[in-house]
């Protein structure tokens, strides 16, 4: 048996956990498992990470910042935030399809487009690639 006072308390408790659950638990999308599995054929290349500098330079620093800290001049007040790259364990905890599949496709209904063919900034496969070859030499942090 309830009393009336452990159902409201209980109530109150959900409510609260799902107020917290939509103010910081947003995850981004999980990409499918043959993205998953993929690893980057131009991982650690030095040509792929320059070209990948570039094209983040022109395409993704607005947003996520040349730093990769997420706070790029277009980033203000976006909702869901933009990503920041350089916090401790991100890129560890992401694997390389999940970043791949994210920039090709983006993530519906944020401010994170996509990029890959067909789309208006129609990045191929490779330049991808070199992106998350970039991001990976440079905002890794342990
Ligand atoms: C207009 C701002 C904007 C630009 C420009 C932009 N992004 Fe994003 N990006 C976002 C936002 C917002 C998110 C968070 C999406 C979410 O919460 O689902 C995001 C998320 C991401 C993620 C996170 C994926 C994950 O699974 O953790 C990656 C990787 C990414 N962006 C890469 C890029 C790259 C590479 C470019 C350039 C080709 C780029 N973004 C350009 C706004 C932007």
């Amino acid at each position: 048996m309830f009393k009336k006072e452990q159902v409201l308390a209980s109530l109150s408790l959900a409510a609260l956990l799902l107020g917290a659950q939509m103010a910081v638990g947003r995850e981004i999308p999980t990409a499918p498992e043959n993205f998953l599995a993929m690893t980057n054929p131009l991982a650690g290349k030095k040509e792929a990470e320059k070209a990948g500098l570039e094209t983040y330079k022109k395409k993704c620093a607005k947003c996520h910042g040349e730093k990769g800290d997420g706070a790029g001049k277009s980033a203000k007040d976006l909702n869901p935030p933009v990503t920041a790259f350089n916090k401790a364990g991100y890129l560890k905890g992401r694997k390389d399809g999940q970043l791949f599949w994210i920039i090709k496709n983006g993530s519906p209904k944020t401010d994170m487009d996509a990029y890959g063919e067909g789309t208006n900034f129609n990045l191929k496969d490779e330049q991808i690639w070199q992106i998350v070859a970039y991001m990976r030499s440079k905002f890794a942090k342990e």
